[in-house]
C-alpha cells in the first residue's frame, strides 16, 4: 500500500471510507498520530474528538409522553449532517463495563441548527437501552455514533402526494420528514395517519397539530386506539380515497406493517410501499448456544442461544461492522470458521465456510467466526 492508499483508507469499519474530506483526514490523522499521539490524548482535549471513531455529547434530554424522550446529541468531528429525512443512526453507551449499540431513526432535520442530532425514544417494557435512555441518561454523556443510514429516507424533491402510516415510537422517523418538508417550504399533498392507545401517549401531538393548523395541505389523523379501537386500513377509502396513488411510508409494530404490506401487495402498489421496521421477526426459534470464539481479535465468550453474535461479540470486546442491526443491510456478515450458527429468523443453520449476518444469527453449539 503507497502513502496516498495508506492515508485514504478509512481510519475503521465503522467510518465509511468514500464520504467528506473530513473522513479523510480523520483516517489520516490516526495514522499520523499513532503512536505518537493517540487517541486518547485527543480525547483528553476534547471527549468529541476522535480520529479513529464518530462520537458524540447528549445535550438535552426532553420528555415528551410518560415513557418516551427526546434525546439530542451534539456529534462531534468527523459526523455526516447531510443524511436523508427518515434515516437511523446507530448509537452506543457505555454501561456497567461493556458498549451497548441500538439504532435510532433521527427525529432532526438534516443540517438542523447548531449542528445537533436527536432521536426519540420508547421505553420498551424491560427494555434495556431504551429505558436507561428515557429514564436515566444524564446530559453530558458521551456516546458513540455510527453514520447515519437507511432507504426509508424522504427524496428530495419529495413526491406530490404522500401518505404516512405510523403507531407509537414509529412516527419518529416521519418527524423528521415532516420537519424538513415545513424548514424547505416544500407544500406536498401530505395525510398522516397515526395511532396511540390514548391522546397522552401521543408522542409530538402538540406539534402535529400545529403543524396541520399551519399547512392545510397536511392532514393528521390520529386515532386513540383504546377508545376508537384499530386503524382499519379499510376506511383509507373514505378518509383518503387515492390512497393508492401516493408514495407511502409505514413504521410501527411488526403485525401492522405486515397487515400493511399484504394489502399492497393485494392491491399489486408495492413498488408505492416503504416500510420500516423496529424489530426483527424472529421465527419460533433459537440456537443452542454455546462458546463464541471470535478469532481476530481473540475474544472468547459463551452466551444463550438467544443472544445474537453481534451482541455476544460487543459484550465480549469483539467490536465487529454492523449498520440496521435488523438482517437487511449485509454490513455485519462474517464467515464461520469452524461449528454452527442458526437464522433466528428462519432457523436455518449455517456450518464451516458458511457466511452469517451476525446481528439475526446466534450460536448453535460451540463456534468460531472470522471476527
Ligand atoms: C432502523 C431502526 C430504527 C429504530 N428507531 C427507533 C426510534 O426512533 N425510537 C425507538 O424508541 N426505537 C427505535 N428502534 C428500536 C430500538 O433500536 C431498540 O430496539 C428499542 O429501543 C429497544 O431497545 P432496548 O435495549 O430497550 O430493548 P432490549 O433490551 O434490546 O430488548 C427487550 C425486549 O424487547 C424486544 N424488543 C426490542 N426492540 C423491540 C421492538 N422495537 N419491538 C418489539 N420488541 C422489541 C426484545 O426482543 C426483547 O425481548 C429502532 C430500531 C431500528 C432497527
Ligand atoms: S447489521 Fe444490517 S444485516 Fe446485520
Amino acid at each position: 500500500m503507497g502513502l496516498k492508499d495508506w492515508i485514504e483508507a478509512p481510519a475503521t469499519a465503522v467510518v465509511p471510507a468514500t464520504r467528506s474530506k473530513l473522513n479523510w483526514l480523520r483516517g489520516a490523522t490516526a495514522r499520523l498520530t499513532t503512536p505518537l499521539l493517540p487517541d486518547d490524548y485527543l480525547h483528553l482535549a476534547n471527549p468529541l474528538w476522535s480520529a479513529r471513531e464518530l462520537r458524540g455529547r447528549i445535550v438535552d434530554v426532553r420528555s415528551e409522553t410518560s415513557d418516551s424522550a427526546t434525546i439530542v446529541i451534539k456529534p462531534g468531528w468527523g459526523f455526516d449532517f447531510d443524511y436523508a429525512p427518515g434515516q437511523y443512526v446507530g448509537i452506543g453507551l457505555h454501561i456497567d463495563g461493556r458498549w451497548h449499540w441500538r439504532s435510532y431513526s433521527l427525529t432532526s432535520p438534516p443540517n438542523w441548527d447548531d449542528k445537533r442530532i436527536s432521536i426519540a425514544v420508547k421505553a420498551m417494557p424491560e427494555g434495556f437501552l431504551s429505558a436507561h435512555l428515557v429514564n436515566g441518561v444524564p446530559s453530558g454523556t458521551i456516546v458513540r455514533l455510527a453514520t447515519p443510514s437507511g432507504n426509508f429516507a424522504l427524496p428530495d424533491p419529495p413526491p406530490e402526494r404522500i401518505l404516512f402510516l405510523t403507531a407509537g415510537s414509529g412516527v419518529t422517523p416521519i418527524m423528521a420528514m415532516l420537519r424538513t418538508l415545513s424548514r424547505r417550504g416544500r407544500r406536498p399533498d401530505v395525510l398522516h395517519v397515526h395511532s396511540a392507545r390514548t391522546e397522552s401517549e401521543v408522542m409530538f401531538g402538540d406539534e402535529l397539530k400545529a403543524l396541520a393548523d399551519d399547512h392545510p395541505e397536511f392532514r393528521s389523523h390520529i386515532q386513540l386506539t383504546r377508545s376508537q379501537g384499530k386503524f382499519a386500513l379499510s376506511s383509507l377509502d373514505e378518509l383518503c380515497p387515492d390512497w393508492r396513488e401516493r408514495t407511502t411510508w409505514a413504521c410501527g409494530p411488526l403485525p401492522m406493517l405486515d397487515e400493511i404490506e399484504r394489502r399492497w401487495q393485494d392491491e399489486g402498489i408495492t413498488d408505492k410501499l416503504n416500510l420500516e421496521r423496529f424489530a426483527v421477526s424472529r421465527a419460533d426459534t433459537s440456537g443452542k448456544g454455546g462458546t463464541v470464539t471470535f478469532e481476530k481479535s481473540g475474544k472468547t465468550v459463551t452466551v444463550d442461544g438467544a443472544t445474537t453474535l453481534l451482541e455476544a461479540g460487543e459484550g465480549a470486546g469483539a467490536l465487529m461492522p454492523f449498520g440496521c442491526r435488523m438482517g437487511i443491510c449485509q454490513t455485519c456478515v462474517v464467515p464461520v470458521l469452524s461449528g454452527h450458527a442458526i437464522d433466528l429468523r428462519n432457523g436455518k443453520e449455517h456450518a464451516e465456510g458458511d457466511r452469517v449476518q451476525t446481528c439475526v444469527s446466534a450460536a448453535a453449539g460451540d463456534c468460531t467466526l472470522d471476527a
